[in-house]
């Protein structure tokens, strides 16, 4: 990580650190209901609290636009921070003006504090530089730990990091480490594992892979677009078949770019959209016109077995079929347990990110085993599609 700063050289005793986290948690009635995203924060805000920073946590909570919402206020996430971190954790009821400043005054070396919502000010989404200044006026140093909201150039993300000294936190940079082996320099044979229900939300995603990838193998409703683009029968399952020419062209990139494209051979159709639906594998000759595919067959099932033990790194983003109806989980199961086995064994980089894959990776009981599990949605996917996330970029030593 040459160009980037990291907690390393961050001169933090003494000092008022302002920590850019995403603790943009799933809650339901007051209480967190997946910690994961504090729990990966914690040791940098350790790190720098045993190191005697003054640790000021910056973060936004949904999307309230500018608005102060109550159902948006970040307090019952200060508790569930306070119980991971076991010590606690001040708040305060504003990220900027007299409430935040007082609130840091009272901090001691080592003491935690939790700024309100970002998103309570307008200028937080417009990057405003007034409103730029009034946070910096809060720190002497800033650290940017919230690689899932890096995708975004707003105040706390991105222009804190040009008007203070600026560095990368533990969690942002396990996350780059983890994509540079992902992407960037790469152990080859790469193989990308797409799927998810729309061609038309992970496109620039697509063409992206193709470029880069050694092979991608698409599952999920995704592939149906592209089998039906290819002239097969896909009874009634669910596909954009307005979108059969951006299928047939992303296939002739990869053609032109020497990514292999292993597309399903075989599913299993059922004919209502639940779980336990009675159901039935076929080959793609023999799809009934009222069937609906809800997950790979079993002959594709040992393709993408195959193509995984191929790789050297695979990089997955989306469910190979429907996995939140049993049994329609069954092939991106099947698949994730493999990729977890050959991680285990010393063989693979396993990459997986986004939310619904993330959920498939801890129902199929791998989550733990897999390389690295991106807890970014947006972010992960932007990166796929090999965009320029400003978070980031901000934190590049020129
Ligand atoms: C997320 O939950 O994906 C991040 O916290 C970013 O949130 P946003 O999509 O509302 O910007
Ligand atoms: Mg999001």
């Amino acid at each position: 990580m040459t160009s980037f700063r990291t907690l390393d050289e961050a001169p933090v005793k003494g000092q008022r650190v302002l920590v850019r986290v995403d603790i943009n948690v799933p809650m339901e009635d007051g209480k967190v209901t997946d910690a994961t995203r504090i729990e990966r924060v914690i040791p940098t805000l350790r790190e720098i609290s045993a190191r005697g920073g003054k640790v000021v946590l910056l973060a936004h909570f949904g999307r309230p636009k500018g608005k102060r919402e109550p159902k948006d206020s970040l307090a019952p996430v200060a508790k569930a921070v306070s119980a991971a971190l076991g010590k606690p954790v001040a708040f305060a009821d504003d990220c900027i003006g007299d409430v935040a400043a007082q609130a840091i005054a009272k901090l001691g070396e080592g003491d935690v504090l939790l700024l309100e919502n970002t998103r309570f000010h307008a200028g937080e989404e417009k990057n405003d530089k007034a409103f730029v200044a009034e946070l910096a006026k809060l720190g002497d140093l800033y650290v940017n730990d919230a690689f899932s909201a890096a995708h975004r150039a707003h105040a706390s993300t991105e222009g804190l990091a040009h008007v203070l000294p600026a560095y990368v936190g533990r969690s942002m940079q396990a996350e780059l480490d983890a994509l540079r082996k992902g992407l960037e320099k790469p152990a080859r044979p790469v193989v990308a594992i797409v799927g998810g229900a729309k061609v038309s939300t992970k496109l620039d995603l697509l063409e992206n892979l193709v470029a880069k990838v050694d092979a991608l193998v698409i599952g999920g409703g995704m592939a149906n677009t592209f089998l039906h683009a290819e002239g097969v029968n896909i009874g009634k399952s669910l596909a954009e078949k307005d979108l059969a020419d951006t299928a047939r062209r992303v296939l002739s990139v990869a053609q032109e770019k020497n990514c292999a494209i292993i597309l399903p051979v075989d599913g299993v159709v059922a004919y209502e959209f639940k779980a336990h639906a009675p159901h039935h594998a076929y080959g793609f000759d023999a799809v009934p016109t009222d069937g609906m595919i809800l997950d790979v067959g079993p002959q594709s099932i040992e393709r993408i077995k195959a193509a995984i033990d191929d790789a050297a790194t695979i990089v997955w983003n989306g469910p190979l079929g429907a996995f939140e109806l049993a049994p329609f989980d069954h092939g991106t199961v099947v698949a994730a347990r493999h990729a977890a086995e050959r991680t285990k064994q010393g063989k693979l980089v396993s990459i997986a990110g986004g939310g619904d894959t993330v959920a498939a990776l801890h129902h199929a009981g791998v989550a733990d085993d897999f390389t690295y599990v991106s807890t970014a949605g947006g972010a992960f996917l932007e990166w796929l599609e090999g965009k320029d996330l400003p978070g980031v970029s901000a934190l590049k030593v020129p």
